[in-house]
């Protein structure tokens, strides 16, 4: 049989079509772009932002952002077309299966993995950081930290990671959600929307009055700056590499604050609801971006300014935590600021985390509808009729992630399970209109094969920006999908059956 088995499109369209979900199209442009506001605000800017600083990019992370963001743009219009053109949920996994074939669309699902249940991960990492802060730190190192970082304090003692026990707690909690059912309200979304745009503008408005110019001097990491020790003199950061100063390191920059653009396509996958999806998928999908675009590099510019970069490496200092801590150190009449940005962090990770969960168990449930993976993943609750078991086992392995791996290795993985099915969609788009032009399109990627062009090349520029140890892992781990695929799925397709 094939490995390249499609799905049959008029099949998924007359499916939508009787689904009232395929039919109500009620969202406007203004709507979209709220939703991709909504899902796009999270650890990516309160925590990676500095994180990219201090590793790679100095006071130069704001033109990571706009890598980062070129690179989303591109593959955001692909994403559009195929969006609009297979109106059903289920992400890139299912445009592809439908476009591409089994096999691709198993390799993409696969990844989808690092995207949603990696992503899930690091936000919680994320979460427990922002949360020690609010608690002034009184959360044990051992147990907020996974076994694989240590540090020595200035006092000399040496400490080892056990658990992260807060991330684990917030996944257990929103799981517990999740399997009883939620619908996330327009308002509640709404209001948190607006909360974390407001806390994002207050600190760059008031943040701006601090901003000491000699923190932005100079712009780039000098290719000679000398790695940063701990008080035990183990290295925490080396700059030596191509990724990590100059403007090699705005790219590995831009790979780590990629993070923060992950969402954006969640307004693809409304298509199906857009009132006139030709007009406003594009502006719902550019619009989010652009404005999340400015706000992140005001942003970047800010926290650099007022904190120096160095400060984002130091345990002790703002390596965690980073708007807090800039806050509190820096612009000490504030500190009201920094609580009140801590708690509506909180807020807003959570939201984030329960949209990644929930995005994650939706592609579990069609893959395994799809007979790819095993049938416990599509198994709804008698009560709830919520997909409970792909929950707990989502919980065990994001829950493993969160609690005994570090957020930055998390993070990265996201990155590149998100990039890296960017790159397949840009490039499917692509083959699609060459192989199939009579399928409708209510939106087409302008400018094809441009835009897919750039699209896949910008985003395989920032893999390539990752860190060695992160692409070992993550090839691993696609490795392993493939020996999945040929040891299981392939032989319980229901589509082959
Ligand atoms: N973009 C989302 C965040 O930064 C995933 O948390």
């Amino acid at each position: 049989m094939s490995l390249f088995v499609k799905k049959p499109l008029d099949q998924i369209l007359a499916q939508a079509a009787d689904s009232e979900k395929g039919l109500k199209r009620t969202l406007g442009a203004g709507n979209l772009i709220a939703l991709g506001i909504g899902a796009i605000i999270g650890a990516g800017l309160f925590v990676r932002t500095a994180a990219a600083a201090g590793q790679a990019a100095g006071p130069a992370v704001t033109l990571s952002f706009i890598v980062a963001a070129i690179g989303c743009a591109f593959a955001g219009l692909c994403y559009a077309e195929f969006a609009s053109m297979i109106p059903i949920a289920g992400s890139a996994y299912a445009y592809s299966y439908v476009t591409m074939g089994e096999l691709v669309a198993w390799i993409i699902g696969w990844a989808l993995i690092m995207e949603y249940a990696l992503g899930a991960a690091t936000v919680s990492i994320a979460w427990s950081e922002y949360l020690n802060k609010l608690l002034g730190g009184s959360i044990p190192y051992e147990w907020c930290h996974s076994p694989f970082e240590s540090f020595t304090d200035s006092a000399g003692v040496y400490h080892q990671g056990i658990m992260n026990a807060p991330a684990l707690i917030i996944l257990l909690a929103l799981t517990l959600l999740l399997i009883k059912g939620t619908q996330e309200s327009a308002l509640v979304n709404a209001v948190i929307v607006f909360i974390k745009v407001a806390i994002v503008i207050l600190f760059i408005a008031i943040g701006w009055q601090f901003i000491r110019p000699e923190n932005h001097t100079p712009y780039l990491i000098p290719a000679d700056t000398a790695p940063i020790a701990d008080q035990a003199g183990k290295i925490i950061a080396d700059y030596s590499g191509w990724n990590k100063h100059g403007w090699g390191g705005v790219l590995g920059g831009a790979a780590i604050v990629f993070f923060a653009f992950i969402g954006f396509d969640a307004v693809s996958t409304a298509a199906q609801e857009a009132k006139n999806p030709k007009r406003d998928m594009p502006i719902g999908i550019l619009g989010s971006l652009v404005i999340c675009t400015i706000l992140y590099i005001l942003f970047g510019h800010v926290l650099t300014g007022v904190a120096p970069w160095t400060d984002f490496v130091d345990p002790e200092k703002g390596r965690e935590a980073s708007v807090a801590y800039a806050i509190s150190t820096y612009m000490t009449d504030y500190q009201w600021l920094a609580n009140a940005v801590t708690v509506a962090i909180l807020a807003g990770f959570s939201s984030v985390i329960l949209v990644m969960l929930m995005g994650q168990s939706r592609i579990f449930y069609t893959m395994s509808n799809d007979g790819l993976i095993p049938k416990a993943f599509g198994e709804l609750h008698p009560k709830f009729k919520t997909p409970y078991k792909s929950n707990w086992i989502l919980f065990l392995f994001v829950g493993g992630f969160a609690a005994f791996v570090p957020g930055h290795v998390a993070g990265d993985l996201t990155s590149f399970g998100t990039l890296f099915a960017f790159v397949l969609v840009s490039i499917g788009v692509w083959i699609l209109r060459v192989k199939s032009p009579e399928i409708e399109r209510p939106f087409k990627t302008p400018m094809v094969p441009v835009v897919c062009t750039l699209g896949a090349i910008i985003c395989t520029a920032m893999i390539v920006g990752l860190d060695m140890q992160t692409l070992k892992v993550a090839f691993l781990w696609m490795a392993i999908g493939l020996v999945v695929y040929f040891a299981y799925s392939r032989h319980h397709s229901k589509l082959k059956k």
